[in-house]
């Protein structure tokens, strides 16, 4: 199979990793990809939100797939436009990635399909923000409609700091902002795969949303995850299935606007039960190293059979006995403005060490060939091993051997667990 991965980060790096070493890959390419990227693939510059010239690439490239990584070009239509060239594309066309990039347009999936999710009033003035905090009371979760890189929410004991949010969000043409009830108990992660009508899920993970230790500081896109869940209820992946993935996709199907690829159903264990926190249309970053880490199935031949409407018949995934911890190294300034160019030293030595990969995100080479620093998520340090503890252990060993002027990194990834 040739395949061609569209996106630039830690994530694609990690879906190149396991394609490139899939006995079904005979071709791969990644675009635009990065310094990461480019050791295993060959990369293609694109502008990966123009559904043009992917589709252009794909054709020129011969490809048998196309996997889109990130949620911008599939809300921009990239994967429409790669279908109607005649390439299967696995991710879902622009109407069905409104999931992701309509908090809004979810909600109302979510109440047409029975699933459960937390209470929210879609606003478009402050005043209507004002009533829906005092309608909820404190813990207060206001979240901007559109796409955000997941620095679109906060989460705050302070109504002041929850208006003023608010106030910024709403301060752009046409803008909308959902406030929330707010919802209690662990989050996970469940990725599912699935082709418009059946759902395969796969590992669930963990992803680790704030800045600081102790999950302290502000919402990032996240800083590590790990899987599996040693702490999470048997029948949760049965039930996630069953009560979110099945109805929402079954929903969109009967609309007319099939959902195929990934739907990514991020989770709140409260007190009171199940209850989404929001949908991706596309593979979490960073629980997406981790959980392909623990893949043994051929991921190709997964994506492929998604793409091409065929899960009913194929295989489950199967999966390592090992475990598997991510940990995030992020640029000074993130997720605030961050400073490119600082020297990236230790990559090589990292990856020396048993069980540990590197995935690159915010990384480029300078005019001599140096790797530094260009983005707020710059690297991601994988470990695998027996335990979630030897994975934990081999994760941040790897991050030793690593050094960037000004980086950051939460030193308690899966270390509760
Ligand atoms: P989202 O972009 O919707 O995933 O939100 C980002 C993060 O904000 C989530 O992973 C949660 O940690 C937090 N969050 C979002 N919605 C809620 C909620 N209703 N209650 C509590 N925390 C939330
Ligand atoms: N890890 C959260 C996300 O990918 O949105």
């Amino acid at each position: 199979m040739r395949i061609l991965v569209i996106g630039n980060g830690a994530r694609e790096h990690a879906i190149a990793h396991s394609l490139a070493r899939d006995v079904q890959t005979t071709a791969l390419f990644v675009a635009p990809g990065n310094p990461g990227t480019a050791q295993i693939a060959e990369n293609r510059p694109v502008r990966a939100d123009d559904p043009a010239a992917v589709a252009a690439l794909a054709l020129e490239l011969e490809v048998d797939l196309v996997v889109v990584g990130p949620e911008a070009p599939l809300v921009a239509g990239v994967a429409d436009a790669v279908r109607d060239v005649g390439i299967a594309c696995f991710g879902p066309g622009a109407e069905a990635a409104r999931l992701e990039g309509s908090k809004a347009f979810a909600k109302e999936v979510m109440a047409a399909a029975d699933v459960p999710t937390a209470m929210a009033h879609v606003c478009t003035t402050l005043e209507e923000v004002a009533e829906a905090l005092d309608a909820f009371g404190a813990p207060h979760v206001v979240k901007d409609d559109g796409l955000a890189a997941g620095k679109g929410v906060v989460v705050t004991d302070d109504r002041d700091t929850a208006l003023a949010h608010a106030e910024r969000c709403l301060s752009r043409e046409g803008a909308a902002v959902v406030v929330e009830e707010f919802l209690d108990g662990p989050e996970i992660s469940l990725f599912c795969l699935t082709d418009g009508a059946t759902v395969v899920p796969l590992a669930p993970a963990q992803d680790f949303k704030r800045l600081g230790d102790g999950d302290s500081g502000p919402n990032t896109g996240g800083m590590g995850a790990y899987s599996p869940l040693p702490w999470a209820p048997a029948t949760l992946v049965e039930e996630v299935v069953a009560r979110v993935a099945q109805p929402t996709i079954d929903e969109l199907a009967r609309r007319g606007t099939p959902f195929t690829g990934l739907l990514y159903c991020g989770l709140a264990l409260t007190g009171r039960g199940l209850r989404v926190i929001e949908f991706n249309a596309r593979f979490g970053d960073p629980e997406t190293q981790v959980v392909l880490a623990r893949l043994r199935s051929s991921l190709a031949q997964l994506l492929f059979d998604s793409a091409a409407g065929r899960l009913a018949t194929a295989p489950a995934p199967r999966w390592r006995d090992d475990a598997a911890v991510t940990v995030v190294v992020a640029a000074a300034g993130y997720p605030g403005a961050v400073r490119s160019g600082d020297v990236i030293t230790g990559v090589d030595d990292a990856e020396e060490i048993p069980g540990v990969h590197v995935l690159h995100a915010g990384t480029a080479r300078d005019a001599d060939g140096v790797l530094v620093t260009a983005g707020g998520r710059v690297l991601s340090v994988v470990g695998v091993g027996a335990s979630l503890k030897a994975a934990r252990k081999a994760a941040y060993k790897g991050v030793g051997a690593i050094s960037i002027d000004g980086g950051q990194f939460r030193t308690d990834i899966a270390a509760k667990v």
